[in-house]
């Protein structure tokens, strides 16, 4: 599959005051290193499990320094790892009157080979990451991130995309369903005792 080029601003301007910039990854995440990191940790611990306890933004493995109580350090490094491995994925950055307001991080072309309902589906655009800082909520942001992915330059959007959400992530899943996804998957108790994992899919 051809690499994303793209401008880096994307048509998808819903308004005057929001505009949605496409970060390629590596040097495009750098870019904006400062914006994106703020954003993950903003949101780190409203995940489930929190971003800093992940050990990337694909697995659900966790940090095995978990094992050892959080000391200081540790508690104030956030969501350094999860920051690392969304650095190698593309990111919707939104910003409104110039400042950040939200992200969305997807992988292009990503292949879940393993799991039920999944592995059938072939390559899937992966939304891996939607946040939006909690000032700018209920305003659309996530709407048009979301939203903006039919923007970019083709084949880069496969006719499926894909995204992970946990079962008691009502915003979540109100966000995901107006957007037009259904369930795939549910592992039950995943996230702990009755919180499920759930993957979600629609055509693009
Ligand atoms: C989920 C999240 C990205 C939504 O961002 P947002 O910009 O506020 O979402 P939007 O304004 O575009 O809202 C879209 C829809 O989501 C749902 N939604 C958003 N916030 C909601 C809330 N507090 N309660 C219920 N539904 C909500 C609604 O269906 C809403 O549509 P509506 O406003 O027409 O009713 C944001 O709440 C967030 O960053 N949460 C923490 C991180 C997270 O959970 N990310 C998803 C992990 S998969």
């Amino acid at each position: 599959m051809e690499p994303v080029r793209a401008p880096p601003l994307l048509s998808a301007v819903v308004d005057r005051n929001v505009e949605i910039e496409l970060l390629p990854p590596g040097n495009g995440v750098d870019a904006s290193i400062d914006d994106v990191w703020h954003v993950l940790s903003v949101v780190d611990e409203e995940f489930v499990p929190p971003l800093s306890a992940r050990t990337d933004s694909l697995s659900m493995e966790l940090r095995s320094d978990l094992t050892q109580p959080l000391t200081p350090e540790s508690m104030f490094n956030g969501p350094v790892t999860y920051f690392e491995s969304s650095r190698s994925e593309f990111t919707l950055i939104a910003r409104v009157d110039g400042k950040v307001a939200g992200i969305l991080g997807f992988l292009p072309d990503y292949h879940d080979p393993h799991l039920p309902g999944l592995s059938d589906l072939g390559p899937t655009t992966r939304v891996t990451t939607i946040a939006v800082l909690p000032n700018h909520r209920r305003s659309g942001v996530a709407t048009a991130l979301e939203a903006a992915l039919a923007d970019l330059p083709e084949p880069s959007l496969r006719p499926t995309v894909t995204v992970r959400t946990w079962s008691t992530n009502r915003k979540a899943l109100g966000l995901f369903r107006k957007r037009g996804y259904g369930a795939l998957l549910h592992l039950p108790d995943d996230r702990g005792p009755g919180i499920s994992t759930v993957y979600l899919s629609r055509s693009a």
